[in-house]
């Protein structure tokens, strides 16, 4: 492991920093905190008030600690899918209710937080659990069946 393995395994421990806000902009983000894949676009299904996700063409969501982004195309809904546990899913905004940067989750802590330096946390219910975030993120119903999850806005 070397160093920058070293500081960022030790910032997920204990919740403080990541690497994230120090590195360049022209530099990819290395940090696994800060990694949140697409889903794979075969596995999902637009309806007008609903997006349902077969389970059973993923693979980014096959084990409990995964977390994935969704989008749906035309409308402005940017999703993070949080599979917490076996089926304990939980499907919020991942926009930060800050200034708008990207969430994402961190298993180890069963929180989601905020990608940019200031790091707002929240809870998987959508709560803030650590600021500078004023408000709460949205959190969408979810209806988990087999290999089947069908959310809604
Ligand atoms: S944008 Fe999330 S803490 Fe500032």
């Amino acid at each position: 492991m070397d160093r920058r393995e070293m500081l960022e395994k030790s910032a997920m421990l204990v919740g403080s920093i990541c690497l994230c806000g120090s590195i360049g902009a022209d530099d990819p983000p290395e940090s696994t905190c800060c990694i949140t894949p697409e889903i794979e676009q075969e596995c999902l299904t637009f309806n007008q008030n609903s997006i349902i996700i077969d389970l059973g063409k993923t693979v980014t969501l096959q084990k409990s600690g995964q977390a994935v982004y969704v989008d749906y195309p035309g409308k402005d809904l940017k999703m993070i899918v949080v599979r917490e546990k076996k089926n304990r899913y939980f499907a919020l905004s991942r926009l930060c209710t800050h200034g708008g940067q990207a969430i994402s989750y961190v298993p180890e802590r069963k929180k989601l937080q905020c990608n940019s330096y200031n790091h707002s946390v929240f809870n998987l219910d959508g709560s803030v659990w650590k600021g500078p975030a004023p408000n709460a993120i949205r959190s969408f119903d979810i209806i988990s069946g087999d290999q089947r999850l069908e959310i809604f806005f």
